[in-house]
């Protein structure tokens, strides 16, 4: 896989001139964050050596280069699901190739269920850390120990000085969040009522189906990780009706807005 990933970074390369060292991970209705994104250059997943291929019909995945306040970033708008169908080893594919293009920093976000009842639909969540709930784990398998440890810590998962710099954007601007840990699941399915008890006992304050692999793997790499979910409808049981996706990204969309405002200041303070 490493010459794979020499190959798509030296494409990246080529391509384009930017050389950001923060990258963004839209989630599901967050992807307007992009038209905050001065002189963009983008590059749709087809095109890119090496990416996973979309099976999705329609599904918008790009690279979006540019710069937020001067600060050069890349944008994933779209991302690779696990119940999508692809292998743990394609989901994270673009984090390894963040890295080689020399990304340090990776701003992660994601729309999640709240199995935390004090959060309420269109809550901002800080992630302070998660829960691997998938079964499986995307470093399963031989170890290349020119991308990283054999067994990598997970001390600070969500880095704490990236945490109490989002804070402080946070305060700042007046924008409203909480801080939970993420729970991650394969999906598609929801949780059922049983699961979300369960998985609430476990310390879980928000339930999705991304993330975890992507930030398993950027702590592997040696990634500094800031994650924020965005909580678009309350889990199973606590929920008063059955889940939708088309409810999940209106919700998204509403708190976009302030989301958007949320991650160009932190980007801002960050570069
Ligand atoms: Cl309730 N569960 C999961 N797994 N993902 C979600 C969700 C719930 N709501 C939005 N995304």
């Amino acid at each position: 896989m490493y010459s794979k990933v020499v190959e798509t970074t030296n494409f990246l390369k080529e391509t384009t001139e930017y050389r950001p060292k923060v990258a963004i991970v839209l989630g599901s209705g967050l992807g307007n964050l992009v038209d905050f994104i001065d002189e963009k250059m983008e590059i749709d997943y087809s095109d890119i050596p090496n990416f996973p291929v979309s099976t999705v019909a329609g599904h918008d995945g790009k690279l979006v280069f540019g710069k937020i306040g001067g600060i050069e970033v890349v944008a994933m708008k779209g991302r690779f699901h696990f119940y999508e169908g692809y292998e743990m080893k394609e989901v994270t594919y673009p984090m390894y190739v963040m890295k080689q293009f020399g990304i340090e920093k990776l701003i992660v976000s994601n729309a999640a269920g709240g199995s935390n009842k004090t959060y309420d639909p269109g809550t901002l969540m800080l992630i302070t850390d998660h829960i691997n709930a998938f079964g499986t784990n995307p470093l399963i398998g031989k170890n290349d120990d020119r991308f990283g440890p054999r067994f990598p810590d997970m001390t600070e998962a969500y880095k704490i000085y990236l945490r109490d710099l989002a804070k402080e954007v946070a305060d700042n601007l007046g924008i409203a969040y909480k801080e939970g840990v993420y729970l991650g699941t394969t999906g598609p399915t929801y949780e059922t009522g049983a699961e979300v008890r369960a998985f609430t006992g476990m310390g879980a304050d928000a339930i999705g189906m991304s993330t975890v692999p992507e930030v398993t793997i950027a702590n592997y790499l040696g990634i500094d990780v800031l994650g924020i979910s965005c909580i678009t409808n309350m889990a199973t049981g606590i929920a008063e009706k059955a889940h939708s996706h088309e409810d999940v990204v209106d919700v998204a969309k509403k708190a976009g807005e302030n989301f958007c405002n949320w991650v160009i200041n932190i980007v801002k303070k960050i570069g």
